[in-house]
């Protein structure tokens, strides 16, 4: 009998496959630094019974229409807004994420990400490589204490607790917002629940680890940043999508806030042109907050056993509600 064909959008440690090479053909797209080209990847859909595809691939309805026998899309990723949730579910094709196995990684990127914002890290590195310093002065690129202040996390799902237990550590206020009241992060991790403007208007670090959906689409527009404090610092972990760049460039421009750390833009990768990257108050990373060795290995273990159970006839681990 012929093997179950799976198709993988980047390149896949061989040792990762081994336990399934008996049982399944895999074939991936070789070219680490590139993504698959959508030619190509309606050409695999075809033919694929499953596919294990990334945050940048769209899956969306007409690559979809192409597909004849694929019953699983595993996104390696806890997002899934790449995916057409609908689409795939008018075909009967199961859709998979990687929750859980991320969650801790994602937060260790987010703080370090809020503390290199805060304590302009990139900033002074730049300084300091260009033989700029010179001398030592008690203002030389001085930022923002981190210790105490007021963290107010968007989004209290897996990675927002994970989030707030390490700005418990650092002994910060703990605010969030979400679109329903999360009781046990209430009383485990001492977070109180806010409105979004109150949120906005009293945070000194906004930051973002909510979803992409068509509710969330843009909410920190114009008004969000007007709302913040003119040195609140803003930053995003989720996806870009959630945020109005135009109005995010506005309001560093014009001093409505203080500085941003991005992991995550509208358009991704982000053009080095970008007006975004032309600030010095922004620190901006290229969509990291999963990727660790460790953590990269488990998306992808996690990926293969949801691939492997549905081609067997199980039920994934981690399906995503369609
Ligand atoms: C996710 O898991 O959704 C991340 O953004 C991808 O690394």
């Amino acid at each position: 009998m012929k093997k179950p064909y799976v198709y993988v959008t980047r390149k896949i440690p061989a040792a990762l496959l081994a336990p399934y090479k008996d049982d399944f053909t895999f074939n991936y797209w070789e070219r680490e630094e590139t993504s698959v080209p959508r030619e190509e990847l309606t050409k695999q859909i075809k033919k694929a019974d499953a596919l294990i595809c990334m945050v940048g691939d769209a899956i969306d309805k007409s690559i979809l229409e192409e597909a004849n026998q694929l019953k699983i899309i595993a996104n390696l990723a806890v997002g899934y807004d790449n995916i057409d949730l609908e689409a795939a579910k008018s075909k009967d094709i199961v859709v998979t994420n990687t929750p859980d196995v991320l969650t801790e990684t994602t937060a260790d990127l987010g703080f370090a990400l809020l503390l290199a914002t805060a304590r302009r890290l990139m900033e002074a590195n730049d300084y300091i490589r260009q033989g700029k310093w010179k001398e030592w002065s008690p203002y030389l690129l001085a930022g923002a204490d981190v210790h105490q202040k007021t963290i107010g996390i968007v989004g209290m799902g897996r990675i927002g607790r994970a989030l707030a237990r390490r700005a418990q550590g650092f002994g910060m206020k703990i605010m969030y917002h979400n679109r329903s009241r999360n009781l046990v992060a209430e009383s485990e991790l001492g977070t109180t629940y806010a409105s979004f403007s109150d949120l906005l208007k009293t945070a000194d670090f906004v930051v973002s680890v909510v979803p992409l959906s068509s509710e969330t689409e843009n909410m920190f527009d114009s008004q969000a940043f007007q709302l913040m404090k003119k040195d609140a610092l803003f930053i995003n972990i989720s996806r870009g999508g959630v945020v109005n760049e135009e109005a995010l460039l506005q309001a560093l421009q014009n001093g409505d806030i203080q500085a941003a750390g991005l992991d995550v833009f509208k358009e991704e990768p982000i053009s080095k042109d970008h007006p975004l990257l032309q600030l010095p108050n922004v620190v901006a990373l290229p969509h990291i907050g999963s990727a660790s060795m460790e953590t990269r290995t488990s998306m992808w273990n996690l990926s293969l056993e949801n691939v492997a159970a549905v081609l067997r006839g199980s039920a994934p681990k981690t399906p995503v509600s369609q």
